[in-house]
């Protein structure tokens, strides 16, 4: 039998220069937000803030890559570079600027107060004797803060919201302060947990910004191109209509 004949070289893939890969933007993201960013049943990060980055990368021609990144050292993530950009319903404020750069705003929020039905709570000071949760390190964190005092034992802390609301439902504290948009989520769809909710003057509207690394300018005009594109085309409208209605 005739010994099956010796493959070619393949001359001419193996001259060819290598592609560059095309760059995958991480994205860094505290996925227990919804409906800004959560997880579905499959693992997948969902939600508004995943819909708006992907559509400003696609616009810009760009992929982007979303890694779950827990909200304590999302921070750090984009100021070392293991992340090169954050979407997390952040909000942008003076102190963050020291250390990041953000887009142009993309999201009003302001906080809101969670307590359960019976709660006589009708007012932000109305939690000055009482327990109250919050995300360690957000803008819910810094009024409730300022409120009750840095070193009050009334406040307690949780890595995320999600796990704060559930100590709400358990009686383990008795309000929960956060964004607007995720306590309005929480209990539309956790109607048998029997939460209510409680707003306050008092509370300074608040923007959402995307966050880089301080002087990454490269990344930051892609974004605010891109976001100024999704909003003059129309993508922008579309997807907010997806989430919270026209
Ligand atoms: N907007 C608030 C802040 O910036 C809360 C954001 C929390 N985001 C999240 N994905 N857990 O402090």
């Amino acid at each position: 039998e005739a010994a099956a004949p010796a493959a070619a070289p393949a001359a001419s893939e193996a001259a060819a220069p290598a592609a560059a890969p095309a760059k995958v933007y991480v994205v860094g993201t505290d996925a227990a937000y919804a409906p800004f960013e959560s997880q579905n049943e499959k693992g997948e990060i969902v939600g508004f803030d995943i819909d708006v980055v992907s559509a400003i990368a696609s616009k810009a021609g760009v992929q982007v890559k979303f890694v779950n990144t827990p909200w304590e050292g999302i921070f750090n993530a984009v100021a070392q570079g293991d992340r090169d950009l954050l979407v997390s319903a952040i909000t942008i404020t003076d102190e963050r600027k020291q250390t990041m750069d953000f887009t142009a705003p993309y999201f009003d929020a302001v906080q809101l107060i969670a307590v359960k039905k019976d709660s006589k709570v009708a007012k932000f000071s109305d939690l000055k004797p009482l327990k109250v949760g919050v995300q360690t390190g957000t803008t819910g964190d810094e009024v409730v803060t300022k409120l009750l005092g840095k070193n009050s034992a009334a406040i307690k802390r949780f890595e995320s919201t999600p796990l704060a609301l559930k100590e709400l439902e358990s009686g383990g504290v008795d309000a929960v302060v956060a964004d607007n948009g995720v306590v309005i989520h929480y209990v539309a769809n956790n109607a048998g947990v029997g939460f209510k909710t409680v707003s306050d003057p008092s509370f300074q509207s608040e923007q959402y910004g995307i966050a880089v690394r301080k002087g990454n300018t490269a990344v930051l005009d892609m974004l605010n191109q891109g976001l100024a594109g999704i909003r003059a085309d129309g993508t922008y409208d579309r997807i907010y209509a997806k989430y919270f209605g026209s």
